[in-house]
């Protein structure tokens, strides 16, 4: 059996990889956001406040071959064999999620996410097993391909955007 996490900065490609991946290997995918709303105990500033350990208790039970994809995965301790960490240039990123029509103070919190490796730092507090996928010029197919590739041993990638961060003050 296989326990996969996704995760990674919003606009990195989460869905579209899980339901690749999923495509290919038959496993079952489970978007961790829809699940989270069941337990949703308050709302504030227009976001629901969720009962987290309630929420892990329900997503360690889930058994056989699972995806799980969220950004929350990164916050979370849950028993996973694996977490992958979805990464994206911060230029491509800001294109993608201005492609989704979300505002500019949305795109400015989540490309500074990606430039700190949020997700990154967090998912190595919380799992043994982390490793990164570069997806900025990978289709979501060609993504799926490369995390099966590293399940199966092989290396992952080495990211650093601070070059980059410099290089724009
Ligand atoms: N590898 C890729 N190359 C180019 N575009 C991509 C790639 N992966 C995803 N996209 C596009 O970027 C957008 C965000 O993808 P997706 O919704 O899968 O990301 P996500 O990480 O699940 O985001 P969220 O956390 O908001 O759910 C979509 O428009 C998708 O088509
Ligand atoms: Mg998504």
């Amino acid at each position: 059996m296989v326990r996969l996490g996704i995760t990674g900065t919003p606009g990195t490609g989460k869905t579209s990889v899980s339901s690749e991946l999923s495509r290919i290997t038959g496993w079952k995918v489970v978007h961790v956001n829809d699940i989270a709303l069941e337990f949703s105990i308050d709302v504030y500033k227009d976001s629901s406040v969720i009962d987290v350990e309630r929420l892990e208790e329900k997503l360690r039970n889930i058994d056989g071959n699972v995806i799980f994809e969220s950004h929350l995965l990164c916050e979370m301790k849950l028993n996973l064999d694996y977490m992958i960490v979805l990464r994206c240039n911060p230029i491509e990123l800001k294109r993608r999620l201005a492609l989704k029509g979300w505002d500019s103070d949305k795109i400015k919190t989540n490309v500074e996410a990606e430039y700190l490796d949020y997700c990154l730092i967090k998912s190595e507090r919380n799992y043994p097993r982390v490793f990164q996928v570069d997806t900025t010029n990978l289709t979501p197919k060609e993504v799926a391909v490369r995390i099966l590739d590293i399940i199966k041993g092989g290396k992952d990638d080495d990211v650093d955007w601070s070059d980059q961060l410099f290089k724009s003050l």
